[in-house]
């Protein structure tokens, strides 16, 4: 299989490359000074499967706009298969109308990548396990979502937090932390979260849990206002946890996140390289290159 890093994952891509001992192909491109993207793919794809690596923040416009004009171009010159790779798919959050008239915005974005020849989507920790069930029941879409919770649980597991309880900041979000408390093995729980939907504040309910004097981890698909996070580490730590670890899969790095999560008391924060930030400790490309593998 031909790997693209696109401009938004050129780290990731060619570590996926490098896991599937393979030369990347690379990309020209570049933005205009009104907004505006230019793509061109540097060598022939006839007759090829690709996969394109592109994830959609920061800037999730035009990283979703790039990556169309990639898949379709791969699409015009011969390419038999284009598996677009979105290790962190923006959009996913809205796979409902929660209010009447609301656009549907991840159905937008598949349409879109399915018109532009997209057959297969990569893609980590999805926002709601539930969606890739209806995005394949409307789309011709296949959709393979992979988690990296075992990955960060190993990562924390050798840097201490071996037997740490493990958390979800939500109900819904429940079987993260149960696969993390496969690898941590110091047993898993939720909080209550409620968030109004007009004005984005949350609240959270905190239980009783057994957990004073205790390491503890609260893992989460994303970080994004750091808001869930904070809340979830001040309430562990001001149930006596001696040391809680912030891990998720997605930091999309919103300014004055960080602050709120340590002010709260967290050490480490970390994430994946879905997104490059800072806090991406542990990678993603054995995991992607695993699935291409299997998808040839
Ligand atoms: C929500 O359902 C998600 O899983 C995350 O908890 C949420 O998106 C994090 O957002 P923030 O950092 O803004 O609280």
């Amino acid at each position: 299989m031909i790997v693209i890093p696109g401009p938004a994952s050129l780290g990731l891509g060619w570590r996926i490359a490098s896991e599937l001992g393979v030369e990347p192909h690379t990309v020209e491109h570049r933005v205009f000074p009104d907004g505006e993207s230019y793509i061109k793919l540097t060598k022939p794809v006839q007759g090829e499967a690709v996969a394109i690596v592109q994830t959609t923040s920061p800037n999730p416009d035009t990283r979703l706009m790039q990556l169309l004009l990639m898949a379709q171009t791969a699409k015009d010159f011969g390419a038999k298969r284009v598996v677009a790779v979105i290790p962190y798919l923006a959009y996913a959050r809205q796979d409902k109308r929660f209010l009447d008239l609301e656009a549907l915005s991840l159905d937008v974005v598949v349409r879109l990548l399915e018109a532009a020849g997209v057959s297969d989507l990569v893609v980590v920790n999805i926002h709601n396990e539930a969606s890739v069930r209806a995005i394949e029941a409307k789309h011709g879409v296949k959709v393979h979502n992979l988690s990296a919770v075992p990955l960060l649980a190993e990562y924390l597991k050798k840097k201490g937090f071996d037997r740490a309880y493990s958390l979800s900041p939500d109900k819904g979000a429940i079987y993260i932390a149960e696969a993390a408390s496969k690898v941590l093995g110091g047993g898993f729980n939720f909080f209550e979260k409620t968030r109004d939907r007009k004005t984005g504040e949350i609240r959270m309910e905190i239980k009783n849990l057994d957990i004073a004097g205790r390491r503890a981890v609260v893992f989460d698909d994303m970080i994004s206002s750091g808001g869930t996070m904070a809340k979830a580490v001040e309430a562990l730590k001001a149930q006596g946890a001696e040391r809680v670890a912030a891990a998720c899969t997605h930091v999309l790095y919103m300014p004055g996140a960080e602050e709120k999560i340590r002010t709260a008391g967290a050490d480490p924060i970390l994430s994946t390289d879905t997104i490059e930030t800072p806090f991406s400790r542990v990678t993603v490309a054995g995991l992607i290159a695993g699935k291409l593998r299997e998808l040839g």
